[in-house]
């Protein structure tokens, strides 16, 4: 699984620091409300290096996270990340999401981010989840929607190399766009009372912070991070994933404007 070649947020150091950027820079916007029980015991399933566990985790201090991730360099990472900041309420363990190790109705809570758009059958995934998960326990999941990116100046350069990722994606098996899906998924996956949240980002001149934070360092930067595959794959030439990139930083300029959604979305067992 842990293929340096394949499509998967969060396996190079570019990547590494990019994950890291976003979740600093989202944290309010998804995670304001991403306060459980007290004394729960909650689940993070797909906790890459842990950039949202250190969001999450102080958050919820009187509650304990296990945190798990396919790979053992992301978990080897994450737990160096939380000795720094020294979490004591969470272990890190390397566990596959289709095949958890914990007994029936374990969890209290179960909260992933940004990993359902990897696993080719998510509602498979849902549904093992659902069986560590308590009767009328709760489940968040936070995903991104590619095909909400808008943005001016418009660019037919900058939308065929933001399509490159979701094709990648999609030929891993993922779903750049499944953020609007998640209420079917959750639905087909047998939750109860599911709500969803859409939460946009939208960056204009009046917001240089969001600009650099936003548009530059999270959003050009994941862009930028396909560059080598897709032009190895033949998805688009060198010249044409440049002059996007360069287009996408150009709505980063005066007068540009980008905007971009995620969704939250709650089930209950
Ligand atoms: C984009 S990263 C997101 C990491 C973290 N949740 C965040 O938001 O920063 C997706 C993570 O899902 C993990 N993942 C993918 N499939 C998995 C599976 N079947 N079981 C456990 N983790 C998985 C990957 O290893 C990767 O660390």
């Amino acid at each position: 699984m842990d293929n340096l070649n394949k499509y998967i947020h969060g396996y190079s150091d570019y990547e590494t620091n990019r994950l890291n950027n976003q979740a600093e820079t989202l944290a309010d916007l998804l995670h304001h409300d991403s306060v459980w029980d007290e004394g729960s015991i909650i689940l993070e399933a797909g906790c890459g290096i842990g950039a949202q566990t250190k969001i999450v985790a102080p958050k919820n201090k009187n509650s304990s996270f296990v945190s798990i991730d396919i790979s053992s360099e992301s978990i080897n990472q994450a737990r160096t990340n939380a000795d720094s900041n020294r979490f004591e309420n969470v272990v890190f363990k390397q566990i596959d999401i289709l095949d958890l190790p914990f007994a029936d109705e374990y969890f209290d809570h179960i909260f992933l981010s940004f990993v359902l758009e990897h696993i080719p059958n998510p509602i498979q995934a849902l549904v093992k989840l659902k069986r560590v998960l308590k009767k009328k326990g709760t489940i968040t999941i936070i995903e991104g929607d590619l095909g909400s990116t808008i943005f001016h100046p418009d660019s037919e350069e900058a939308k065929k190399a933001i399509q490159c990722q979701s094709k990648l994606q999609e030929q891993n098996g993922g779903d750049a766009n499944i953020g609007r899906k998640l209420h079917p998924l959750l639905y087909l996956a047998g939750f109860k009372e599911i709500k969803i949240s859409p939460r946009q980002v939208y960056v204009d001149d009046s917001n240089p912070k969001w600009v650099e934070a936003f548009t530059k360092n999270t959003f050009i930067a994941m862009i930028k991070g396909v560059l080598k595959e897709a032009v190895s794959k033949n998805l688009i030439n060198i010249e044409e994933f440049e002059k996007g990139i360069k287009d996408l930083n150009r709505t980063a300029e005066g007068g540009g404007t980008f905007s971009f959604t995620f969704f939250k979305g709650i089930g209950t067992k």
